[in-house]
């Protein structure tokens, strides 16, 4: 269908959503800064580039749907959170949000630190030569085999989740003659404000042991008791997708307590503590996210302050951006399918991928913003629902959208802010293909993760 034959989008008044919808941008050729990755802009064209390549040669090369991330804003972030925190903290890159050998290369370069939760994150770090003392190993059910690989490599820390963890950790370092340092993840009984599935804190949950009723003092007194293990600190992480600092406030003040009360139990002076991860970012032009210097304020301040109250030595500190430093650097390049105006209700577009490689906006209710990059556009705006490919009607990448009304297939749709848990939630899901991660800078692009082939799928079906 040619573009001025398309049907405008049907009148939509009556139908709009409310937040940050409820009116159309004044122009929509304009891309906020605030979500997009920093090298992101229009040439001359109209057409968006990124790190110096344009979309079009992008999905040319590449194909659609893709992944396109700006390695120069990734350093960027990674290096603002390292600077931010100084030389007298560590931050761990929380590899979850998402990790490929490229990244752990890159956190090397700049000085992360990389906090890793499952086997194969492990063998991602290790394979790409980030050193085992930098790694941090977390989760709540580690495996044995996992756990034995871990204290092997001599990774930096394991977090301990449980009390049968404490044990288990401790007899396969002793087995392996080690002494594993650890630290105990706790929680603070902090409500973060945040969606629930991704809230950590509260004590009616999965991760951590409570504080509350002596717990998390208990767990301290085993551990420190148990020769496998060196008891190097306490682990808190509150929730992710967190703007309100608070949070993260009452969680270093009750940490530090528990400090404190180690100290008047067994004299000793643990040497750090870990704040986690969790600082939000930008998904629309509505959300203002608190920037790495701040956190760091914030929170060196609070421990500071806290210790010299408790007469404490101030801990060292560590922190664990996921989101954060990955999720802004990506947005996803898709291809418009079909474009379906509803008269009296909104258009329904259609892009070549969907839930199988954004999960969140079904999941969570996630909110995302997308433009037109293909070219600009001087058509009115049409109120948009983006869905994608799948057979389930709640495969929807963006919810409520104004998109040109002259929107046609073949365009280039591009969603930002998708760096983070997009591609690590991908899922095969109707045996979709998982897109490729395309790394951009400086006018080069190249393909960090490679799209994911029917033979890829095959070979795993061995019946
Ligand atoms: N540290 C620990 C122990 C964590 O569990 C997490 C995230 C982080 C750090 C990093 O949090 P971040 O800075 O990225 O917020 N799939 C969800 C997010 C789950 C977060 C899990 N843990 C989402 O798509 O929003």
């Amino acid at each position: 269908m040619s573009r001025s034959a398309h049907p405008a989008g049907p009148r939509h008044a009556d139908v709009l959503p409310e937040g940050h919808y409820s009116a159309p941008p004044a122009d929509l050729n304009v891309l906020d800064q605030k979500v997009w990755a920093q090298t992101v802009g229009r040439n001359d064209d109209g057409v968006v580039t990124v790190g110096g390549v344009d979309v079009k040669t992008l999905a040319e090369e590449f194909g659609t749907p893709a992944y396109v991330l700006d390695e120069a804003d990734f350093r960027a972030r990674a290096r603002a959170w390292r600077t931010a925190f100084g030389a007298d903290a560590d931050v761990f890159y929380a590899g979850k949000a998402f990790l490929s050998r490229a990244v752990v290369r890159w956190l090397d370069e700049e000085g992360l630190n990389l906090d890793v939760c499952s086997g194969g994150e492990l063998a991602t770090a290790l394979s790409a030569g980030m050193p085992a003392e930098r790694i941090a190993f977390h989760g709540n059910n580690k495996s044995t085999e996992e756990i034995h690989r871990a204290v092997e490599a001599g990774v930096g820390r394991i977090v301990l989740d449980s009390f049968q963890e404490i044990v288990r950790v401790a007899h396969i370092a002793q087995s392996l003659g080690k002494r594993q340092k650890v630290q105990i993840r706790i929680t603070v009984g902090v409500e973060a404000h945040t969606h629930e599935f991704i809230a950590t804190a509260h004590e009616d949950q999965k991760f951590g042991i409570p504080l509350a009723g002596g717990q998390a003092a208990e767990a301290v007194r085993r551990a420190l008791q148990l020769d496998g293990l060196e008891v190097i600190g306490i682990h808190s992480h509150i929730g992710s997708q967190i703007f309100d600092m608070s949070g993260f406030e009452v969680a270093a003040h009750r940490v530090v307590g528990l400090l404190k009360d180690i100290r008047d139990e067994h004299g000793v002076e643990l040497p750090e503590i870990d704040l986690g991860g969790g600082l939000g970012i930008a998904y629309t032009s509505a959300d203002d996210p608190r920037e790495p210097h701040e956190i760091a304020k914030a929170l060196t301040e609070i421990v500071g302050r806290e210790c010299e109250a408790a007469r404490l030595r101030t801990p060292r500190i560590s922190v664990e951006p996921g989101r954060a430093i990955v999720g802004p650097t990506a947005f996803t390049l898709y291809e418009v399918g079909t474009v379906k105006p509803l008269e009296g209700l909104r258009t329904y577009v259609s892009v070549d991928g969907g839930m199988s490689d954004n999960i969140r906006t079904a999941l969570y209710d996630a909110e995302y913003s997308v433009a037109l990059v293909s070219r600009a556009s001087d058509a009115e705006p049409m109120l948009a629902r983006v869905v994608g490919k799948h057979c389930e009607s709640g495969d929807i990448v963006v919810k409520d959208a104004f998109l040109p009304a002259d929107l046609a297939p073949g365009d280039l749709l591009a969603v930002p802010a998708t760096g983070a848990y997009c591609r690590s939630m991908a899922s095969n899901y109707n045996h979709v293909l998982r897109p490729p991660v395309v790394a951009v800078r400086d006018g080069e692009a190249r393909v960090i993760v490679r799209r994911e082939t029917e033979e890829d799928l095959l070979r795993l079906d061995v019946g």
